[in-house]
């Protein structure tokens, strides 16, 4: 089975807890299970991590590296600002697929740039955290088709 690397930024820990009105009431840990059947659904296993630390986010970047076949990422408020994040997903050689539960475009101006985005191959924003199970199904489509390019590849 592929494993794939789902990677959560600050405040997500708060998920349920803060400004529900914006993210809504579920937790991260009903995420994470749902985010879990969704993947063993598509044949994909998980390794769903959240971490306040920018720092900390780099390093699981760089273990992905060894190990996952994608990224799902929710960077939250690195988005708009972490260089660091973004010269680590540019270190990862397999799909990588931006997340947020809100609809960034609809809110304050410095939400709508992201430093993510130019290396993501698709971007999922506004449908709560809905868009997770959204971005695990592209992303089992993702991999099949990396792994078959990459095998052409070695032929
Ligand atoms: C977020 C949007 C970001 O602008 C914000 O800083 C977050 C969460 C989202 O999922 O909608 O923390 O990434």
């Amino acid at each position: 089975m592929k494993l794939i690397y789902v990677l959560n930024g600050p405040n997500l820990n708060l998920l349920g807890k803060r400004q529900p009105h914006i993210y809504g009431h579920e937790t991260l840990e009903d995420v994470k299970q749902a985010c879990l059947q969704v993947a063993a659904e598509n044949g994909l296993a998980v390794e769903f991590l959240q971490s306040n630390s920018e720092a900390q986010i780099v390093d699981w970047i760089h273990a992905a590296r060894e190990v996952a076949s994608g990224i799902v990422i929710n960077p939250a408020a690195f988005t708009h600002t972490s260089v660091a994040i973004l010269d680590a997903l540019n270190t990862f050689d397999h799909p990588i697929i931006e997340v947020h539960i809100s609809n960034v475009h609809k809110r304050e101006p410095f939400r709508h740039h992201s430093y993510v985005s130019g290396v993501a191959s698709g971007v999922i924003a506004g449908f709560g955290t809905q868009g997770y199970l959204f971005a695990i199904q592209r992303m089992a489509k993702l991999v099949r088709e990396h792994e078959a390019v990459g095998a052409s590849a070695q032929d």
